[in-house]
């Protein structure tokens, strides 16, 4: 739906500068992103940089290079104070007088990159608890209840921005004519109930029982219920939630058994997919709490998460209960 309202157009009306500012320095970073992903296979940024992050995980050459960029144009937003990012160690000061600090995964689901798949930008933004001067660990260890915007971008046939200032959730398609971002998702909703579960079902034999009975409730026949739903994984969180938030769907990384933690990161994955998960109509927990309540205590930390259509994880929660 072309509605010829721009991004900065919608912000104007939704929020304060200063916050507009970040997204909009975000918005043009993920820009340069998405031609970049556009051309992956033509200008050498396949394949990997031969290092690993501070996660151990091998670090990608766009991950690389969107990190760089994104802090670049973030700098250049003037408002925005800080940035963490899965690909930094420690966080950054990019404005000591900034009033807003981000978190961001800058490439989401990086090992699709060299196989066209979707891939995607997940971010938060928070307003900084000290004053001015330099950001500290605090700043960012806030609750997601407190997160002022979050979202996404999808890198797939579109670009798509997916995201909410606490007041419904917007999706913005990059017109890749005059490469303006355009609102076509008013009021996103998502269905109560879905007919699609999305999890690494490979790692079968490291989930706990009650994560296998919640998959065995998925996959037996009940014609009431839609069931077996159908198994719905491409291994970039962005992508596998952006599908399940238009359909309707549970998504699941959970802990392996005998741990606590799962794989995704609680402040650049897990809280602002919630953050737009809640505020269209769907939930997200970790099997015992709501992610936007959980007290972040690490910048890097993990946590399990069960995240989609508010009855499917209402039913995941009745398994995990028991
Ligand atoms: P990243 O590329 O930022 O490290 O994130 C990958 C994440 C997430 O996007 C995806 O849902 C998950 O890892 C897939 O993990 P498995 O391969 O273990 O299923
Ligand atoms: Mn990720
Ligand atoms: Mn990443």
């Amino acid at each position: 739906m072309q509605t010829g309202i721009t991004l900065n157009g919608f912000l104007t009306s939704k929020t304060n500068i200063e916050l507009s500012k970040v997204i909009i320095s975000l918005a043009e970073g993920c820009k340069q992103i998405a031609r970049l992903v556009s051309n992956a296979g033509l200008s050498g940024v396949t394949g990997t940089t031969g290092t690993t992050n501070v996660q151990g995980e091998t670090v990608q050459k766009l991950d690389d290079l969107s990190n760089k960029i994104l802090m670049d144009y973030l700098r250049a937003s003037e408002t925005c104070a800080g940035y963490l990012s899965e690909e930094n160690e420690d966080i950054v000061t990019l404005n000591q007088s900034g009033k807003y600090t981000i978190a961001v995964d800058p490439l989401d689901g990086s090992s699709n990159i060299d196989v066209a798949a979707p891939i995607g930008t997940i971010f938060c933004i928070n307003e900084r608890l000290s004053s001015a001067g330099n950001v500290t660990d605090a700043d960012f260890l806030q609750q997601g209840t407190a997160a002022k915007a979050a979202g996404y971008f999808v890198y797939g046939s579109s670009t798509i921005l997916v995201m909410s200032t606490g007041n419904g959730v917007f999706g913005f398609t990059l017109n890749t004519d005059n490469y303006e971002f355009y609102l076509s998702h008013s009021d996103v909703t998502t269905p109560a109930s879905g007919k699609i579960y999305s999890i690494n079902q490979g790692n079968a034999a490291k989930f706990d029982d009650k994560v296998a009975a919640f998959l065995n409730y998925c996959t037996t026949v009940d014609k009431e219920t839609s069931r077996p739903y159908s198994l719905r994984y491409i291994g970039s969180m962005v992508g596998d939630l952006h599908r399940n938030l238009l359909k309707g769907g549970i998504f699941i990384y959970p802990a392996n058994k005998g741990e606590t933690k799962g794989k995704l990161r609680l402040l650049y994955e897990c809280i602002p997919m919630a953050f737009v998960i809640e505020n269209a109509g769907g939930t997200a927990t970790n099997g015992k709490q709501r992610i936007l309540e959980l007290q972040p205590v690490e910048l890097h930390e993990r946590t399990a998460i069960f995240i989609g259509s508010a009855n499917m994880v209402a039913k995941a929660q009745e398994f995990l209960n028991n």
